[in-house]
């Protein structure tokens, strides 16, 4: 338990602290306060969420650090300046088509299981904000996840739905602009994941997920459906689409960028000759054909079983990759080894494929499920292979990119859930309970108000300054900073910190419920169902 010094002598001072970038000034440290004691990470989507150390998401899980998209970011949102958004997969794509004016999408989901919250107005935010960087926004409620992975009741379900919907709206989405959806009414999202699960099969629900014989088949199907959630955008053409996420929803991600793989028509990848090269053998055989001058007789025409043995004796510590290139190199024998791009079918259909043929500009090779092109380089054969795609009936899916927040703190230490009402405050607590909440929360602070004076609070560790930091300081990087380095600096003591976060909680929380009564007269006219009707069986 943490005490803090009580006291509200101290106002907290305008002085000018040193406005560095971010609010979190030294975003590193946040990101390690809490991490480091436990080594193993599992993303569960239905489990809890919390994440012990998200250095291991980069290290494990091949998510990348944010920071590294920012500058590229046109215009970026608060939560990204300040590293609440930490985490992203392929960003770069959606930053691309944002700055150069080219279509993309947001899309996010949410379980209406409870009251919205803190937490989810992050992500209400973050659908917004890409809306009003122009890309195309969608939100939706994933009522047959809500009914099938936790057992709700449609009437519940129904209640909490209007509840989301509501929120979102009042924080600005524009439903005129963008698309609302319950998973249930979309029958073009139903039908995409019947298609979508004819590339997934039950294996690997049991790798990713954990899914095991005692299984409902309505939890999996929910699965299928979240991946066609993620892939709807490109339903009408293929597109960059950001999925603002939390980490837990990470396998997820990983899953959907896969099926996207998986339902292209053709797959491009580069060769040097008629055998197979996987993409990470790639690089080695690269560096061998630039050898030739060395080993081919002629090097205008080098032959494979030339360079398999310049490569047998080539020092390199990727043994195995080369063992596996010299293989297929002697099996090749003579055959001169040639750059190309290669077409392999994937999925196609007979008039795809001849009419990739056709398209394929330049010397080409047609083979039985593949088109080696030899005067393409590789950006334009997916350009083609896609083009080509679209226009015979495929969907021609871009990998769909996610950024991931961090998970707020809970206001009692802790994790933040909805099963604890002290720890959350909910979008729709009365302002006045919300007040209360802040006022009673954990801090970061010291012992004594000497202490705090003498060695400074401890804002990283503290659920006050990331109420400041991840919602009521908004926009307004110079005054998150302020309270930073007021509250590091000993300047800034608890009581009067609290005092502050509780009114602006009170006065966030009553405009936002006003928005909200304004909206509800307005529900009527959007077009989403909020009224299920249906019978149920009974468990
Ligand atoms: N599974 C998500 C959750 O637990 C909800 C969800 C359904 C979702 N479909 C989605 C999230 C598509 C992002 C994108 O909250
Ligand atoms: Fe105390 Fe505010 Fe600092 Fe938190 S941020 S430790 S509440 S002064």
């Amino acid at each position: 338990m943490t005490h803090e010094p009580d006291t509200d002598a101290d106002e907290p001072t305008t002085d000018d602290p040193d406005t560095s970038e971010r609010a979190v000034p030294d975003g590193e440290t946040t990101a390690r306060a809490d991490g480091g004691t436990v080594d193993e990470t599992t993303l569960d989507p239905w489990g809890s969420a919390t994440v012990s150390d998200y250095r291991n998401l980069f290290e494990e899980f091949g998510i990348e650090e944010f920071d590294a998209v920012l500058d590229e970011t046109p215009d970026p949102h608060y939560l990204m300046r300040r590293g609440v958004i930490f985490g992203h997969r392929d960003y770069r794509a959606v930053a691309r088509a944002m700055a150069d004016g080219d279509p993309w999408a947001a899309l996010s989901g949410f379980m209406p299981t409870g009251d919205p919250h803190i937490g989810h107005k992050m992500v209400f935010d973050e659908i917004i904000w890409h809306q009003q960087q122009g890309g195309d926004a969608y939100a939706l409620m994933a009522d047959l996840e809500a009914h099938s992975a936790r057992g709700l009741s449609w009437d519940e379900i129904d209640e909490h739905a209007r509840d989301y919907v509501l929120s979102l709206l009042a924080l600005g989405f524009d439903p005129e602009a963008g698309t609302l959806y319950r998973q249930s009414e979309n029958r073009d999202v139903q039908d995409l994941a019947f298609e979508l699960g004819i590339e997934a099969n039950f294996s690997e629900f049991q790798a990713i997920y954990g899914f095991d014989g005692e299984t409902d088949i309505s939890h999996m199907q929910s699965v299928v459906t979240q991946m066609a959630d993620i892939l709807y955008p490109q339903l009408d053409e293929p597109k960059p689409t950001v999925i603002p996420v939390g980490p837990d929803q990470d396998p997820h991600m990983r899953f959907a960028r896969d099926l996207a793989d998986r339902m292209r028509y053709f797959k491009v990848t580069e060769a040097y000759a008629s055998f197979e090269v996987v993409e990470a053998d790639l690089g080695l055989l690269r560096e061998t054909y630039n050898h030739r001058e060395e080993y081919a007789e002629n090097p205008e025409r080098p032959r494979c079983n030339e360079a398999a043995d310049w490569l047998a004796d080539y020092e390199t510590d990727a043994i195995e990759v080369k063992g596996n290139l010299v293989k297929g190199l002697r099996n090749a024998g003579q055959e001169p080894l040639r750059p190309r791009v290669r077409f392999v079918d994937q999925n196609a259909t007979d008039e795809a494929f001849e009419a990739l043929i056709e398209a394929v500009d330049g010397e080409k090779r047609v083979y039985d499920n593949h088109v080696d092109a030899f005067e393409m380089d590789r950006a334009a054969a997916e350009e083609l292979a896609r083009e080509v795609e679209v226009a015979n009936g495929g969907y021609g899916f871009v990998p769909p990119s996610s950024i991931y927040h961090r998970f707020m703190t809970g206001l009692t230490g802790g994790k933040m859930s909805s099963s604890i009402p002290a720890s959350h405050i909910s979008l729709l607590d009365d302002p006045e309970d919300g007040y209360d909440k802040v006022k009673s929360a954990t801090t970061g602070g010291r012992e004594t108000a000497e202490e705090q004076r003498e060695l400074g609070g401890k804002a990283d560790e503290c659920p006050v300054y990331e109420l400041y930091a991840y919602l009521l300081a908004g926009d307004d990087d110079e005054f998150a900073t302020e309270v930073y380095e007021e509250c590091v600096g000993g300047e800034r003591l608890c009581g009067g910190c609290k005092e502050q976060a509780a009114e602006l909680m009170a006065e966030f929380l009553e405009d936002h419920q006003e928005k909200r009564a304004e909206w509800a007269d307005k529900l009527d006219e959007l077009d989403i169902d909020l009224d299920t009707d249906r019978a149920v069986a009974g468990d």
